[in-house]
């Protein structure tokens, strides 16, 4: 993953690619959060997590400023790095888990969605707590203007948050954690591969 962020920031056309494709992540999991809210037993730490998700996809859209490119007002499939599979990545995450939760609880409507919710996010939280120091790093390595400290001190936050909320929903949530981080840990490698073939670099060794 190193090797692929490090090509990717060394080149300004694909820094921001990569950028606006995060942007777009950010904003998915903010309203796929949003989706899942109750109309009325909304939790304070839901409406945080989703005001905060929001703001990481304004920020990141905003670094693309810093790189003086053009053409990155919206996001157009060709301004993306891994095109339709970085577009439909939460949303295949969020289908299979939901299909295993549904099998696991015997849950439908609000309560499957709202358990999506949380392994979900929870998966998420995890790579974003892998994936945004890694990138900082080597941001800093290479003195760039973009910054994503604020976004990694707020993602550590709700890796915590989403920690408690699953300890109230079941006492042996890490059973069923292992099972969606792995069918996530699937989506991303694929995700990974695709942009790496995008970039031209065609073995992604860890
Ligand atoms: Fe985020
Ligand atoms: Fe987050």
């Amino acid at each position: 993953m190193e090797e692929i962020i490090e090509k990717i920031v060394l080149n300004k056309d694909l820094h921001a690619k990569w950028l606006n494709t995060l942007s777009f992540m950010e904003n998915a999991g903010a309203r796929k959060i949003s989706a899942c809210e109750d109309k009325i037993a909304t939790s304070l730490i839901q409406l945080k997590h989703a005001a905060e998700e929001h703001r990481h996809a304004y920020y990141l859209k905003k670094q693309i400023s810093k790189l003086e490119v053009t053409g990155f007002d919206f996001y157009k499939p060709e301004t993306l790095l891994g095109g339709q599979i970085s577009q439909q990545y939460l949303h295949r995450l969020d289908v299979l888990a939901s299909k295993y939760l549904k099998s696991q609880f015997s849950i439908v409507g609000q309560d499957l969605k709202y358990a999506a919710y949380l392994f979900v996010t929870y998966a998420i939280e995890v790579r974003a707590d892998e994936l945004y120091p890694i990138y900082q790093n080597i941001l800093s390595k290479h003195n760039s203007k973009v910054m994503v400290k604020s976004i990694i001190l707020e993602e550590e936050g709700h890796l915590e948050e989403m920690i408690l909320q699953l300890n109230e929903f079941d006492k042996n949530w890490k059973v069923h954690s292992s099972i969606v981080n792995g069918i996530e840990e699937v989506l991303f490698r694929n995700w990974m591969d695709v942009i790496s073939d995008e970039i031209g670099l065609h073995e992604f060794a860890e």
